[in-house]
């Protein structure tokens, strides 16, 4: 029996829910706006290697973010970006410091390359205290700060101010994961910040916004160091040629990815609404999900009229995030809500 790597023999595989469903609303997909009539495949070359710096993609990426191209790197799924910075930056037993409960991958790919994973409580309500943070980053000097904002799975974002006040007061490399930006407030947005501090980074992802979880692409914003470092570690061609074509044309498509993202918001606001109505407690949503608490196994019981949500365990048992879906698949989950709550 080959023995596996001391770091990961306590992990479990990433858990992906494969019932059969009629509404899915656990894992906050988009739906496909962009190319509701598919993607002609017929111009890429199939038998040479895609282009290993996504020149055309990051081009693109460039004009809509108006940050030069050579402070864009690109990942197969920002996901895959989160693990270059550890991989590229993070030495064995060194901190990587986030605040809890976040997105769990943060800590896996710590733990996977042998760094300390220092999780700082977020406030009973999931609000961050940056005063708290920051005392937190001067105690364990960690080499690297992720912070998710808007948060997955509390739905609470950051202000811009508290994000420039913990850069001004720390040398960490800073990583603002804003996977979920596009259906916030943009004015908290840092990604304008990466010209100013050299410590800081900002995630992104096609997953959410543009509805193209499929192609798995994400997009690293940071000064050209960071990204001349991450160039490094990256394997040869991360990137394959197809989603870095659709990416491409996704680019070409903002206006209807910002009308798409406008009307998750206005149906947020109203699910929003209904749960308040139903008396299940709710945070502010900032993203296309909402953040919930309740007393009864609600994913159980909606699993069994064919509706998927997200349930949590441990310390946050009994709290639930819910995707918000089309006008008509939350029509569903409220009713289905109803008749579990109310009989
Ligand atoms: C906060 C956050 N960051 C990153 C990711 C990973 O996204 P991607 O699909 O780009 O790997 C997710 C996915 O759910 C997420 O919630």
């Amino acid at each position: 029996m080959i023995l596996e790597k001391k770091s990961i023999r306590n992990l479990v595989n990433y858990q992906t829910k494969e019932s059969p469903y009629l509404v899915k609303l656990d894992a906050n997909e988009g739906k496909n706006v962009l190319f509701p009539n598919g993607f002609d495949l017929s111009q890429i070359k199939l038998n040479v290697y895609p282009d290993d710096q996504a020149k055309e993609l990051r081009q693109r990426l460039s004009d809509y973010l108006n940050v030069p191209k050579e402070m864009i790197v690109e990942g197969n799924g920002s996901s895959e970006l989160i693990e270059l910075l550890i991989k590229t930056f993070v030495e064995p037993n060194e901190a990587v410091l986030s605040v809890v409960p976040t997105f769990s991958m943060y800590q896996i790919y710590t733990e996977i390359h042998n760094a300390r994973f220092i999780g700082i409580p977020s406030r009973k309500d999931f609000s961050i205290d940056i005063d708290d943070v920051i005392r937190a980053v001067k105690l364990h000097q960690p080499k690297l700060i992720i912070l998710c904002t808007p948060n997955n799975p509390t739905g609470y974002q950051m202000k811009r101010a508290e994000i420039i006040k913990l850069l001004s007061s720390t040398d960490s490399l800073v990583a603002v994961d804003e996977a979920y930006i596009e259906f916030a407030e943009s004015k908290e947005s840092v990604t304008m910040d990466v010209e100013k501090y050299s410590n800081l980074v900002v995630l992104r992802t096609f997953s959410k916004a543009f509805g193209l979880a499929a192609i798995r692409l994400g997009y690293l914003i940071g000064p050209k160091s960071i990204v001349d470092s991450i160039g490094k570690v990256k394997s040869p061609y991360h990137l394959n040629a197809l989603s870095q074509s659709i990416g491409a044309e996704a680019l070409l498509k903002i206006n209807q990815m910002r009308a798409w993202v406008n009307s998750v918001i206005f149906e947020r606001e109203q699910l929003l609404i209904a749960f308040k109505n139903m008396k299940i407690q709710t945070y502010p949503a900032s993203g296309n999900f909402i953040f919930i608490q309740s007393d009864v196994a609600l994913s159980v019981e909606l699993e069994s009229r064919g509706i998927l949500i997200r349930a949590y365990q441990g310390d946050l048992s009994g709290f639930y995030r819910i995707t918000v879906g089309t006008a008509s698949e939350n029509a569903q989950l409220i009713q289905a809500l109803k008749e579990i709550i109310h009989g």
